[in-house]
């Protein structure tokens, strides 16, 4: 959580860094601030609330400089306010510190500076790292950065500035990511690629336990705790400064929706091999052997991430025919989990940093298994930490509110069903190509689906009301179910209740009442007849159903008071088209609502603490 830059070049380092940050409010948005070198000492402007409060102040108030560091914040050591909004400053106001993590050993620390005399101002874990700066510095930044974080445990992505070196920024990172951009003369550090797409496409990653002493001229980088520097690796992003924009849409959100059938094609896009006979995935470096010798697949993730391993599930037991286990990544952690040298554990992370996710991924690889990552982000903790990785290729997801890195994250675990199925000869030649063709017909299809938009709203308009929503689902829509209900909440707030429509005799059907609708997904296959019993369930308590079906599915209409139409793909796949009505209902409804869709309240996109 929380997003954080630095500038250094010829450039004004405000408004680089006000942009920046407008590229990382996705990660947190309670408050945000920047501290600006601007001639002999550190100015600083902290506001609490959204990036444009802060932004409305340098207009009022500009400051000039061309050495900078900003933040915007996800609060979790004190509460989103003025005062524990970053940067955070030691006593003298001659050093300001950005981070992003948290500091555990920050107490006793934080005690022992106000025994040496240190006066501290804010809540936060952070604001001991400013104060132990200023206690080792003998006029080396760098230097008085890397003793500092000698001290400190924890996570953290740090940038510290100092008003005696103009010409110096110091970065760290352990655990939180953090990123050197490099341009002509200018240099960036980051919490993620867009804040400095508009500049540059030249990027470092910084890996753990690194420090980088960055100047005009370049940026050294050196271990945090030998001090030893270390070789470094320039990477060109593919990610245009495009990418990262509304393009015209009014939301973030909306436009991901929209991508879909691109971000679907460039997923599968040299997967198959030229016969288009089986799936190739390269970045999966588990040999036949080892793929046979498999006895379980453990699929780690959260929130939509784990959805979409949920998916994958009925995916790889059909097809490969292991058993596959998924846990809530914080659930894992303690759980004492069964896992040897025979078990394929499934890291799946959007943002490749979330810190429960990457806490099971190490789980995981210490107790033997092969660690595959599916993640989105080139260059991030689960990509670099996974034994193999196998990438989204969603392009950048700005919403808080996952959609198409969903989509894609399916995609991948159906493409990793086959090919397991393929090596373990558990899945018929005549079998595989049909996948296959339903596989390559889906990013045409999606097509079809995001045009309904106009109509989902429609429902939006009719709902957005409601206090209630019940969705249903059976089978490889039972996670659909469970994710359009996520997103209802995420976004608008509405209460929703996401259940295997089998159970819901077993409780939920209490909450049917006309003013709470439910959304039944009755896509063709082997529980479809079982989708319409429930439907006429529903329907004899006097409730609304809208359901999800197939576009030529005429008995369906007589049952649902509303049906939206996805085409027909195989039953397994069809949690990829079924779920984008869903997201456009919720969309549409937090758009109604007059929510804030993008950034909605407590949330931020990375979570990176546990
Ligand atoms: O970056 P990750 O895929 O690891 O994120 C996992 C969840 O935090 C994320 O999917 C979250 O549930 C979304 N906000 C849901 O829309």
């Amino acid at each position: 959580m929380c997003g954080i830059v630095g500038y250094i070049g010829p450039e004004n380092a405000t408004q680089i860094l006000i942009d920046g940050l407008r590229k990382l409010e996705y990660r947190g948005y309670d408050s945000a601030g920047v501290a600006i070198l601007t001639g002999s000492e550190i100015q600083v402007a902290r506001r609490e609330g959204k990036l444009d409060r802060l932004a409305d102040a340098l207009k009022a108030e500009p400051l000039y400089g061309k050495l900078g560091i900003g933040h915007t914040r996800w609060a979790t050591h004190g509460a989103p306010s003025d005062i524990n909004a970053h940067p955070h400053s030691d006593c003298s106001g001659h050093f300001a510190v950005v981070h992003n993590g948290i500091i555990e050993n920050y107490l006793p620390l934080r005690e022992r500076l106000q025994a040496n005399g240190h006066t501290f101002v804010s809540e936060t874990d952070t604001e001991v790292v400013a104060h132990l700066i200023e206690e080792h510095y003998h006029g080396d930044l760098y230097a008085a950065v890397r003793a500092a974080l000698c001290e400190v445990v924890g996570s953290y992505a740090i940038v510290a500035v100092c008003s005696d070196n103009p010409d110096t920024m110091v970065a760290a990172r352990q655990h939180s990511p953090l990123i050197l951009g490099h341009g002509d003369g200018e240099h960036f550090v980051a919490s993620d690629v867009p804040a400095v797409l508009a500049h540059t496409r030249r990027v470092t990653y910084l890996k753990n336990g690194e420090i980088a002493a960055i100047t005009r001229a370049g940026a050294r980088v050196f271990n945090i705790q030998d001090g030893a520097e270390v070789a470094t690796e320039e990477t060109i992003v593919a990610w245009d400064a495009a990418a990262a924009e509304k393009g015209g849409y009014k939301h973030f959100m909306l436009k991901e929706i929209n991508e879909q059938p691109t971000a679907l094609a460039e997923t599968l896009r040299g997967r198959f091999s030229d016969d288009r006979a089986g799936v190739r995935l390269p970045g999966f470096k588990l040999d036949a052997e080892g793929i046979t010798r498999l006895n379980k697949v453990l699929i780690i993730a959260c929130g939509t991430a784990y959805h979409a391993g949920f998916v994958g599930k009925y995916a790889i037991e059909k097809l490969a025919r292991i058993p596959v286990e998924i846990d809530v990544a914080s659930e894992l952690r303690y759980r004492d989990p069964l896992i040897d040298d025979r078990t394929l554990a499934v890291v799946i992370s959007q943002s490749g940093e979330t810190a429960d996710t990457l806490a099971g991924l190490r789980e995981a690889k210490e107790r033997g298994a092969h660690v595959l990552a599916v993640t989105n982000v080139v260059g991030s903790s689960v990509d670099r930490e996974a034994d193999s990785v196998l990438y989204t290729y969603a392009g950048p997801e700005i919403a808080v509110a996952s959609t198409k890195a969903y989509t894609t994250q399916q995609m991948v675990m159906f493409l990793l069903a086959l090919y397991l199925g393929e090596m373990r000869g558990t899945l018929p030649a005549t079998e595989r190509a049909r996948y296959i063709a339903a596989l390559q017909r889906l990013p045409e299809q999606m097509k079809t689906v995001v045009d309904i938009g106009p109509r989902v709203r429609e429902f939006s308009r009719r709902f957005h009301g409601v206090h209630s929503m019940l969705y249903l689902g059976r089978g490889s829509n039972f996670p659909t179910a469970l994710e359009g209900a996520l997103k209802l909440k995420e976004i608008s707030y509405i209460h929703a209740e996401g259940y295997a429509a089998g159970e819901m005799k077993h409780g939920p059907i209490a909450l049917i009442t006309p003013d709470c609708p439910t959304v039944a997904l009755a896509l063709p296959g082997g529980v479809y007849e079982k989708m319409l019993s429930n439907i006429k369930e529903v329907k004899a308590r006097w409730g609304h159903v809208i359901a999800v079906g197939a576009e030529d599915d005429d008995e369906l209409r007589k049952y649902a008071d509303d049906v939206i139409p996805v085409p027909r793909t195989e039953e397994l796949f069809s949690p990829v088209l079924a779920v984008v009505p869903l997201q456009l209902l919720a969309y549409y409804c937090a758009d109604y609502l007059g929510l804030d869709v993008d950034q909605p309240r407590n949330l931020a996109k990375s979570v990176t603490v546990e």
